[in-house]
């Protein structure tokens, strides 16, 4: 909620000396981080450390599912024993292939990558806001505030998603921005 980054080569080293299990949810990373799209771990050059990552196919793969990378091990312990997995129908044929063709998309159009991260970094020369990803959190305080601050930006023209609990702490609603959407053109020309 806070579009930082978790820390993850410390984790890395934490899980170096202790023996622990790495897993991470990637939701927001998954090819949009990384010069090939793999996620957090790429950008901060630490895929080798983690056990398991789980990604979701709803966000930058604009599908829905999700996925699990892990070793071949891990793969036959969660088909065999993961709750949640057996006897669970398996993704519809067409939402795999849409799968399918935005990983074409993600490969073979790399400058979509490229061009999220320069709005990102556009964006915080405009606002000076401190911000490091294309998720980005204004705390607005209350839910009323964070209601008014989107109805005011959406008849502006912007959809900025109102935060409100329990998705947060009572009193820190935020309002969520994405420029991952935004023109560079006509926001330079407005
Ligand atoms: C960090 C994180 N993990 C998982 C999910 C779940 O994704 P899905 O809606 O595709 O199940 C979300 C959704 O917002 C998320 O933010």
């Amino acid at each position: 909620m806070d579009g930082d980054f978790a820390p993850l080569p410390e984790l890395v080293e934490l899980r170096r000396k202790y023996g622990f299990l790495l897993v991470i949810d990637d939701a927001h990373g998954t090819l949009v981080c990384g010069d090939n799209g793999g996620g957090v771990p790429e950008l901060l050059e630490c895929e080798s450390g983690i056990d398991i990552s789980v990604g979701t196919l709803s966000k930058a793969a604009g599908c829905q599912g999700g996925f699990v990378a892990c070793s071949t091990r891990w793969k036959s312990l969660i088909q065999s024993r993961g709750r949640s997995f057996i006897f669970s129908t398996a993704l519809p044929v067409p939402v795999v292939a849409s799968v399918q063709a935005a990983l074409h998309v993600s490969r073979k159009e790399r400058w979509r990558r490229s061009l999220v991260w320069r709005h990102v970094q556009y964006f915080a020369s405009l606002t000076k806001l401190n911000i490091t990803s294309p998720i980005i959190s204004i705390v607005v305080g209350s839910e009323e505030a964070a209601l008014r601050a989107g109805r005011h930006m959406l008849r502006s023209g912007f959809h900025v998603t109102p935060i409100r609990p329990p998705t947060v702490p009572p009193n820190s609603c935020r309002s969520l921005l994405s420029p991952v959407f935004f023109n560079l053109q006509s926001t330079v020309r407005s």
